[in-house]
């Protein structure tokens, strides 16, 4: 075991985005909630010419319009001066070596190292070679890699190559932080917790899988990143793949990190390649164009700031997947995700089969059985029950058995980043991704990419504010079944 008592978090990329909008929060609300032990510290990296003190006027600035409601709290500005005394920053070019020296003189002596490579993946490589020449890597160092890794399966294989000539495979966090999020971690007791579900739990007993993550948010700040990736790989490739091994795994045999890999990765593995035929008949990619999200004018992909006019970045894709095991034979899992879409939400759908026979087969209203899985904005299982309507004759109407997360429970929630990190700190290696897994979900996703590449085709236009190109309902038209929100 660990000694969490005295380990250096250290960010690369320590004043960019990800740092100040989750990294430094979840740190905060981890130290607000006593589960940062005495002496740990949290070292920021960045090229800047910044003493400690720019720092942390830089995150104090930043970082505090997220931390609103803790920081409103009896304890929240003490809780915050307390918490920058834990802030260190080094002014490192990750590309010169003589510049981690700066680094090795801030390392507390004895201290276990956490080093978080919040930067893009093209630097992983130098950064971990001149951590390992400055003498900043032991047996016990980890380093938590942040997605995108790779492009591509080769770029994401020489990733892993190079980290690997540094930190073995027990040392290496890569993560995706779906799998930090309540909800999801509440997927596996869902599933393994409740035995009247185990049975039903496969085909034919389930006719259908949605796996949707919609959201309102545009490009952003971000387009000089997101031009480069599209949703395929920022979203399917890592969250929305490992929502469906989750979904669709064997049940582990323990919650070692690598028995519940092991299964993840047999998902993955399962997944049945699609043909040039398959990529155009069971998949849609989309790019927004101006619209109305939640009230306001939303501009089109292409005005966005720094995105190339004739991009052919696609902001949405949707796909139907198949899964060659027995569990899972002839279910379609239909995934989704896309930017301006009419709402956040992020859902799992359970489709199950009808009756085999029904004798209220001349009833109005009659649809099948549904587990809606709400993983965001709210938190909440729903089963969708046939019941009879009060009144004569036997009529049906569909009407929800209803858990709500939040009612439910009245302890703090934390962040997916809070959770994970302190996962780190604690050597917890469950919710993150083994090597082989990653390959593998490179391996699906890259004849896609690549048949879309060669179509030479443009992503179909859909409106902001709406829930895609209609290509996507279409797609799901054609096997009978329509989108929850079209039911
Ligand atoms: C990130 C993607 O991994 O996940 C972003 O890079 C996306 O583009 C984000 O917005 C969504 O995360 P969440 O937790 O808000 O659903």
């Amino acid at each position: 075991m660990s000694d969490t008592n005295n380990v250096d978090i250290v960010i690369f990329g320590g004043a960019g985005d990800l740092a100040f909008r989750k990294l430094v929060p979840a740190l905060f609300m981890a130290h607000m909630h006593d589960k940062l032990e005495g002496n740990n510290r949290i070292i920021g990296v960045g090229r800047q010419d910044w003493s400690r003190e720019d720092y942390l006027a830089f995150i104090n600035d930043k970082t505090r319009p997220f931390l609103k409601d803790a920081l409103a709290t009896a304890d929240g500005e003490a809780c915050w001066t307390s918490f920058l005394d834990r802030l260190h920053f080094a002014s490192v070019d990750v590309t010169r070596a003589p510049d981690y020296l700066k680094l090795a003189a801030l390392s507390s002596a004895g201290a276990q190292r956490v080093y978080y490579l919040a930067t893009a993946p093209s630097l992983f490589t130098q950064i971990c070679q001149h951590l390992d020449s400055a003498g900043l890597i032991d047996e016990r160092a980890r380093v938590v890699l942040e997605k995108p890794l790779g492009h591509d399966l080769a770029s994401a294989k020489a990733i892993n190559d190079e980290v690997a000539k540094h930190f073995n495979e027990a040392q290496i966090y890569r993560i995706d932080h779906y799998l930090g999020k309540e909800t999801v971690q509440n997927l596996m007791v869902l599933r393994f917790g409740n035995a009247i579900f185990e049975p039903l739990w496969r085909s034919p007993n389930i006719r259908s899988v949605q796996i949707t993550v919609a959201e309102t948010v545009g490009v952003g700040s971000r387009a000089g990143f997101y031009d480069e990736t599209g949703a395929m790989r920022d979203m399917v490739q890592n969250h929305l793949l490992q929502l469906l091994c989750i979904v669709a795994m064997e049940p582990p045999i323990s919650l070692e990190p690598n028995d519940v890999r092991d299964e993840k990765l047999k998902v993955l593995r399962s997944l049945r390649p699609m043909t040039a035929v398959d990529i155009k008949r069971d998949t849609v990619r989309g790019q927004y164009q101006a619209g109305t999200v939640d009230g306001a004018p939303a501009l089109a992909y292409l005005a966005e700031e720094n995105v190339p006019p004739s991009s052919t970045t696609e902001t949405f894709v949707a796909l139907k997947a198949h899964i060659n095991n027995a569990r899972w034979a002839n279910v379609p899992f239909y995934l989704r995700t896309g930017k301006r879409m009419q709402h956040r939400r992020s859902e799992i759908i359970i489709e199950f089969d009808d009756m085999p026979f029904s004798i209220f087969s001349g009833a109005a209203n009659s649809k099948s059985n549904r587990l809606v899985i709400s993983l965001q904005p709210e938190e909440s299982i729903q089963l969708q029950m046939m019941v009879k309507e009060p009144g004569s004759g036997m009529n049906m109407r569909p009407v929800s058995l209803n858990l709500d997360m939040q009612s439910a429970f009245t302890e703090r929630r934390a962040e997916a980043y809070e959770r994970l990190l302190m996962d780190v700190v604690k050597g917890r290696l469950t919710h993150f991704m083994r090597r082989d897994e990653l390959e593998a979900a490179w391996t699906w996703v890259e004849p896609i990419l690549d048949g879309w590449a060669a179509s030479g085709e443009r992503p179909k236009p859909y409106n902001a504010g709406t829930w895609g190109p209609a290509a996507s309902s279409a797609l799901m038209a054609r096997s009978e079944h329509t989108w929850f929100e079209e039911s």
